[in-house]
């Protein structure tokens, strides 16, 4: 059984290198649902219907554990699978989110307030502030949306995307740490931290690769049924030249292959 990995584009190449980088024996398969994206304007029904497609695909290509590297997915779906379509479709199968391993690394690094800049979608879902309180109830957060950052790094637009960072860093009042929650904005990681420099930036590029690794720690009977030939496998349904380069930034010499007639019944 292999790992799968779901996101809706370029975000989850940045969090499957996290995973690579702590875990490499293992054998991943990263999807991408780039023909659907951007998922953070979608209405929920959309996320859902797009998320539980990509959850057929990669139990169907033999994944037995799968994050959802997508934390507007996470926001809107990851419940309704673990808690109804997991049982019913694949009980054998395990699925992750990210918001939560999040949530327990800055909960653990902040005193005072901690903001949150995510898609639109996840931020009114109110996830990373809901689960936040569960863990420190007196714990003060300022939520931000943040619509167009996730079009403009897709449109390889980084200047426009810088600007858009300083517009948004500039709404967030005396925070402490700032958690980036869209697996998107690892990718201007230093335009958040040059317009918050005395913020503590939580990007989930530099934790989630230890976050799974204490996970299969923790979780023998999930390690030991998953194969370990260091293969690692890119899946997109729509390529682009720009998600090309990037992932070949990323994961040199490793192709990313187009699938079609994956996602044409959802939404
Ligand atoms: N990468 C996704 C996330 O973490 C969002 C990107 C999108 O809007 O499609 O929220």
């Amino acid at each position: 059984m292999k790992i799968g990995i779901f996101d809706s584009g370029l975000g989850g190449l940045v969090i499957t290198r996290s995973f690579i980088n702590a875990l490499p024996e293992y054998d991943y398969i990263y999807y991408g649902d780039t023909a659907h994206l951007p998922y953070g304007d979608k209405t929920s029904g959309s996320i859902l219907a797009y998320t539980l497609e990509a959850m057929r695909f990669l139990i169907s290509q033999n994944c037995g554990l799968i994050i959802i590297a997508c934390n507007t997915a996470t926001s809107i779906a990851l419940r309704y699978i673990q808690q109804r379509f997991i049982p019913a479709y694949a009980p054998d199968v395990k699925v992750l989110g990210v918001v939560i391993p999040t949530v327990e690394t800055a909960a653990a690094c902040s005193s005072s307030k901690i903001g949150v800049v995510a898609t639109a979608a996840t931020i009114r879902s109110h996830i990373f502030e809901q689960e936040l309180h569960k863990i420190s109830p007196a714990m003060n957060i300022q939520e931000v949306a943040a619509p167009l950052l996730v079009p403009a790094i897709e449109n390889n637009d980084f200047a426009r995307a810088a600007q858009l960072v300083e517009n948004y860093a500039a709404e967030f009042q005396k925070i402490d740490s700032l958690i980036l929650g869209c697996t998107h904005y690892p990718l201007l990681k230093d335009c958040f931290q040059a317009a918050l420099p005395s913020v503590n930036i939580i990007s989930q590029d530099e934790l989630m690769g230890a976050k799974l690794a204490d996970y299969l720690k923790r979780h023998v009977e999930i390690d030991i049924a998953l194969s370990r030939n260091g293969e690692y496998l890119f899946l997109v349904n729509n390529l682009n030249r720009h998600y090309q380069h990037v992932a070949a930034t990323l994961f040199p010499g490793i192709p990313v292959r187009e699938v079609t007639g994956i996602t044409e019944r959802a939404g």
